[in-house]
């Protein structure tokens, strides 16, 4: 009973010492990371992890800087970029390829997935791509 009670007094101490720390640390971070995020950073970040899941795939083909089956993730937004084109009504196969036409027909097997997907994802996918060049 003695033991219990001299930890109790023990482990309040300990506690409330941590709390003043805590209490500073959160002066300075107030928020955690992910709550600091602006909604257009929360996109990307959404996009990049879907990019890179199982579900979508699309890093099998698309690696960052080179090209591999695909185009590199760069270069699809370089071009997407300066002919301002529509990634969005791309992957909703309502625009026409504008990096590497003549390879279309490997990209069409994806809408298959991208037909599943919610507008929101579409856009975070979109949102991540154009990102890579900012
Ligand atoms: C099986 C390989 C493969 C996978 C998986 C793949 N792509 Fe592609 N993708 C390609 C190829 C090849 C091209 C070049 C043909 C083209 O430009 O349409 C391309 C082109 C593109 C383009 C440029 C289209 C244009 O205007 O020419 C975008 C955007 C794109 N892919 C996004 C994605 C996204 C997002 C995913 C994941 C859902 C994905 N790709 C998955 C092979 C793939």
């Amino acid at each position: 009973m003695k033991k219990i009670l001299f930890f109790g007094i023990l482990s309040t101490i300990t506690l409330t010492s941590c709390g003043k720390k805590e209490e500073k640390k959160e002066a300075l971070y107030p928020e955690s990371v992910a709550e600091t995020l602006s909604p257009e950073e929360q996109l990307i970040a959404e996009g990049k992890q879907l990019f890179e899941s199982n579900k979508a795939a699309c890093f099998s083909c698309h690696q960052m800087d080179k090209k591999v089956i695909g185009p590199s993730v760069k270069e699809i937004a370089k071009v997407y970029k300066e002919q301002n084109g529509d990634m969005f009504n791309f992957l909703r196969k309502k625009a026409e390829p504008i990096v590497d036409p003549s390879q279309y027909n490997v990209m069409e097997t994806n809408f298959a997935i991208l037909k599943t997907m919610s507008d929101e994802e579409i856009k975070s996918l979109e949102a991540y791509m154009m990102s890579t060049i900012k």
